[in-house]
């Protein structure tokens, strides 16, 4: 079976903490889709890593670690990090596989993501600039460039033949953009060489016959639920299905064959880039959860906007990925609030409504809250599930009675220590 773990929100719920906390009982750890955009954060004994496209289970002597079919690979951002894990004696070539079938982020995909949110405008999405849509764009127009092609003889020619066509059209864009192509070239190949000397895989055949043997998978996701190109606030979303059903098609594996689904989230939430967000704060509150949050991203360095928790997005999260187990993280960071309000009733269009409809921006929805009592003890500490204060133990309840599904993990801080199990 293949267990997942998805991100509910806006992406940055703790994923890449909880990846490495849960890696012990798995065989494989796989990512499935996203690339770069992705910063995933972990933290033990004193040290941090931010891994963009490397599994977060990649610090554990026993599991492999696979990037599948749905991920797409900027070979420049893949070599730094693995150069920066340099000091960890990993042997990347046995321990870290990577499907044939994923797609290449061309330098020129760069350039376009760029030129791309410039001519949007104040309508820009606000992406990471890695490349994502543009190489997404070029996968489902059937024009991308795949790890397979470097296996390839003519593979620079095709590489030549994609790059030209993106030069044009940035040409046709017509953007100011200031680009010494030769330079970013002279690393992709270099990058190229490097991921040339990894292992890649006919992946799906890897995860169906893993299965066969009785290898216990988790998928590890990236950004998040709202995130998604289908389902999330739509156009401010990424380019992938962020969701359950892009494990099965990111990685070859057949929807029964799904065993539990983690859907992890934060305690508040918080949103990185353009798009409406309900029940973001532009108070004191908001402030205060984005200092003791310390909620900057991972991969830009861009703030992030806080807000309320919204448990009409949460459920909605819940039920399009089938939730079995929910994950709560940064309990710790709501700790000294009087009170906390967590939005569950959207106004719509003046109506009262209960689901995440059509159109979430701001002149549509009004949030109703309901205010719960806060807690004053410091969490960061603790390790058990029977030391939590009391009104953490109501505010839990209260979620798991609107989602309907129980919190199992409670995360009181960064580190892989500061992990409770329910
Ligand atoms: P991901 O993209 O889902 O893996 O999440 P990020 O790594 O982008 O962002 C999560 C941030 O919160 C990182 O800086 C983590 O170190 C931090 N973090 C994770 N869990 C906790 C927690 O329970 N409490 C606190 N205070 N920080 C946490
Ligand atoms: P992890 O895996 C948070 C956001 C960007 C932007 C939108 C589109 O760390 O949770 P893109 O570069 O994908 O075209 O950007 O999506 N975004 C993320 N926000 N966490 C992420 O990943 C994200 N990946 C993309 O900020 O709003
Ligand atoms: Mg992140």
């Amino acid at each position: 079976m293949v267990d997942l773990l998805l991100g509910l929100q806006w992406g940055d719920e703790g994923k890449g903490k909880i990846v490495d906390v849960l890696t012990k009982d798995y065989d494989i750890i796989a990512r499935f889709q996203g690339g770069p955009n992705a910063g995933h954060t972990l933290i033990f004994d004193g040290n941090k890593h931010v891994l963009h496209t490397i599994p977060s289970g990649i610090f554990h002597d026993k599991a492999l670690n696979i990037v599948g079919n749905g991920v797409v690979i900027d070979p420049v951002i893949f070599k730094n990090e693995i150069d920066n894990l340099s000091n960890y004696n990993i042997d990347f070539k046995t321990k870290l596989l990577i499907s044939r079938k994923a797609h290449i982020i061309l330098p020129t995909h760069r350039l376009l993501d760029a030129a791309s949110e410039t001519l949007k405008g104040k309508a820009k999405i606000g992406s990471t600039l890695k490349g994502i849509g543009p190489t997404y764009m070029d996968k489902t127009g059937r024009n991308g460039l795949r790890i397979g092609d470097l296996e390839l003889d003519n593979w620079k020619e095709k590489y030549s033949a994609l790059a030209k066509k993106h030069l044009n059209m940035l040409d046709f864009y017509n953007v100011d953009l200031e680009f010494n192509l030769k330079e970013l070239e002279e690393e992709f190949f270099k990058a190229i060489d490097l991921l040339k000397s990894l292992t890649f895989i006919d992946s799906e055949e890897y995860f169906n016959q893993a299965m066969l043997d009785g290898k216990t998978i988790l998928a590890e996701g990236a950004q998040g639920s709202l995130l998604d190109i289908d389902f999330g606030t739509y156009p401010f979303v990424t380019s992938s299905n962020t969701t359950a059903a892009g494990a099965c098609t990111g990685l070859g594996v057949a929807p029964n064959k799904i065993g539990e689904v983690y859907g992890i989230f934060k305690a508040y939430t918080t949103r990185v880039g353009s798009g409406p967000f309900p029940t973001e704060l532009f108070d004191e509150d908001g402030k205060a959860m984005a200092k003791v949050g310390n909620e900057f991203g991972a991969t830009t360095g861009r703030p992030r906007r806080c807000g309320w928790l919204d448990l009409i997005a949460l459920k909605y999260a819940v039920q399009i990925n089938g939730v079995t187990q929910l994950i709560m993280m940064k309990g710790d960071v709501l700790s000294g609030f009087d009170t906390l309000k967590v939005c569950t009733t959207y106004k719509y269009k003046g109506k009262e409504i209960s689901h995440l409809p059509y159109n979430i921006e701001e002149e549509n929805i009004e949030v109703v809250y309901t205010k719960l009592t806060g807690w004053k003890e410091d969490l960061t500490g603790l390790t058990k599930a029977n030391e939590l204060p009391k009104n953490l133990n109501d505010y839990i309840a209260h979620i798991e009675e609107f989602v309907g599904v129980p919190i199992k993990i409670v995360s009181v801080g960064p580190d892989r220590k500061q992990t409770i199990i329910m």
